[in-house]
């Protein structure tokens, strides 16, 4: 039976990197492994009195989503030295009510990047701490941090640098294999 891979991009701007860098990426599946991004850009903000009066629709779609997913794929770029705020808040929403986490148990993958030379390193630290939390199995080894990002792109969006790619293509291999390990 294929798996079911929710990708969750941790930038909202249109024109993301972080997004490409998820397209890219999902490419790199093996076949019988399905991704679905999930949009995190339209959840109101989590207020735990939603937890008693009843959640917004938008807060039951994502969580359905999540919970119908094998594994969660998280591309992130770095807001000030941690992970967007946008990405917080999906979490946070994905963890409640308590005791019902959509978390619970998914294998995950956490890759970043920016422009810059600082790669994500430090927004992809925050957020494993984080997943680490939720009871989530995480890729450890390799680190994926993908630092200039932009100038590995090809006008089409596709990454054109051949060592990047079979980096990657190392990092997919590895989440895979944990996936596995966790069906
Ligand atoms: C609010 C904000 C804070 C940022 N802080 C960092 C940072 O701490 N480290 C970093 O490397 N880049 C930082 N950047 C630059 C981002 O790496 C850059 O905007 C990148 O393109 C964001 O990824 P995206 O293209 O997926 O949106 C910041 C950008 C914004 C808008």
């Amino acid at each position: 039976m294929s798996k079911k891979i929710a990708v969750i991009v941790g930038s909202i701007r249109k024109n993301s990197y972080s997004l490409q860098l998820a397209q890219n990426l999902i490419g790199l599946l093996p076949e019988g492994y399905q991704a679905e991004f999930v949009q995190i850009d339209q959840l109101p903000l989590y207020n735990q009195d939603y937890d008693s009066a009843g959640s917004p629709d938008q807060y039951t779609a994502f969580r359905d989503q999540i919970r119908s997913a094998d594994a969660v794929l998280f591309v992130t770029p770095e807001h000030n030295r941690s992970f967007p705020a946008a990405l917080k808040n999906a979490l946070d929403i994905g963890s409640r009510p308590y005791g019902q986490s959509v978390w619970n148990g998914k294998p995950a993958l956490v890759v970043s990047q920016s422009p810059g030379n600082l790669s994500g390193a430090l927004a992809s630290n925050h957020l494993r701490q984080v997943l680490s939390f939720l009871n989530m199995p995480l890729v450890g080894q390799p680190e994926a941090y993908i630092a200039g990002f932009n100038k590995l792109l090809g006008e089409d969006g596709k990454i054109t640098n051949q060592d990047t790619l079979q980096f990657l293509q190392s990092v997919i291999n590895t989440f895979v294999q944990l996936i596995q390990r966790y069906s």
